[in-house]
């Protein structure tokens, strides 16, 4: 029996198992003796109870406020490099570890608010998220969004151009789901950004390989726009959250934002910023019929899904699938 320096023991170990380089991180609080060696003032209800996973341009921004207004939940604190977003299980943050993602958190004893929750709308498509959520939260309750995926395509665009991307502005929404996979790289990643995310019942049937189906929840992104309390209503009867907030009091349709807002005051509301709810001029026919067809296995299966959870069919999707 021979034994080396730790660094070159561990260089062996991980030649022989590379599958483990990878870290995934395990909840301590499922083994006794995890628990036993956890610094005491550690615990596992500074971590979240659910997340809402996305995807990105489907209302993610308003469900997350119209959450935090609830006075028993209580969002992360917001990040310094992607503000309200944590985005932990997807991308490097992983590798900053549990205590990392942690911190985000306040520690229970600090707080009343029994729900933690957490917002990062880029988990949704991530391939390798449902099995790191799976492994440090295997009880969380998830929450995802969809509206017509073709309108989300033309929101993420939109919302590029605005965030002044280069290719975004040198390329119209047409060249841009058109693209082949010849078309320069950042056009490319335009159009997989644009159109990947939309692809819904893949995405969901990944999630579905880690997560039971009665700790999903799938909103109708429609829905949350022109009925945001019925939405928030039915939300809180799935997450078990007590006391039952009345949003009626709290939500109102603002006519000049046209979305509903908060409400903070006799005639005033808060409405989500300018990001939110941006003016521009509706998709091209021939683009609309493109993504219709594009779109239409991906939309096919995701009735089948739906219908097989027990979800009513959107009206957006059955206007998709005519
Ligand atoms: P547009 O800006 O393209 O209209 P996300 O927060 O996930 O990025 O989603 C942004 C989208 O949320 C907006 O897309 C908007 O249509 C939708 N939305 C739904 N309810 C909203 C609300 N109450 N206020 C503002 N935007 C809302």
């Amino acid at each position: 029996l021979q034994t080396v320096p730790p660094l070159q023991l561990a260089e062996q170990y991980f030649h022989r198992f590379p599958d483990e380089a990878d870290p995934i991180w395990g909840n301590p609080c499922a083994d006794h003796r995890h628990m036993q060696i956890w610094a005491k003032e550690k615990s596992c209800d500074q971590l979240p109870k659910f997340l809402v996973i996305g995807p990105q341009k489907t209302g993610t921004t308003a469900l997350y406020t119209f959450l935090a207004m609830h006075p028993a939940i209580l969002a992360n604190y917001p990040s310094p490099e992607t503000f309200e977003e944590v985005q932990f299980f997807n991308g490097k943050n992983y590798y900053k570890g549990i205590d990392w993602y942690m911190k985000f958190f306040p520690v229970p004893a600090n707080s009343s608010a029994k729900f933690l929750f957490e917002k990062s709308a880029t988990y949704f498509e991530g391939d390798v998220v449902p099995r790191r959520v799976r492994a440090l939260l295997p009880a969380a309750k998830l929450v995802i969004t969809i509206i017509s995926p073709s309108k989300r395509a033309y929101s993420w665009y939109h919302h590029m151009r605005a965030h002044s991307d280069h290719t975004a502005l040198l390329y119209s929404f047409h060249q841009v789901i058109t693209a082949s996979d010849t078309a320069p790289r950042a056009v490319r990643s335009l159009r997989n950004k644009c159109l990947v995310p939309g692809m819904y019942a893949r995405h969901i049937e990944r999630w579905l390989n880690h997560f039971p189906s009665s700790q999903i929840n799938i909103i109708d992104g429609e829905e949350l726009r022109s009925d945001p309390v019925y939405v928030m209503n039915d939300l809180q009867r799935f997450l078990g959250i007590q006391p039952f907030y009345n949003y009626t009091e709290h939500l109102r349709f603002d006519k000049r934002k046209g979305f509903f807002c908060q409400v903070v005051g006799e005639d005033r509301t808060k409405c989500l910023g300018r990001g939110k709810g941006r003016i521009y001029p509706s998709m091209n026919e021939s683009d609309v019929k493109y993504l219709k067809e594009f779109y239409q296995p991906y939309n096919i299966a995701l009735e089948k899904l739906l219908t097989k959870l027990d979800y009513p069919v959107p009206s957006w999707l059955e206007e998709d699938l005519q």
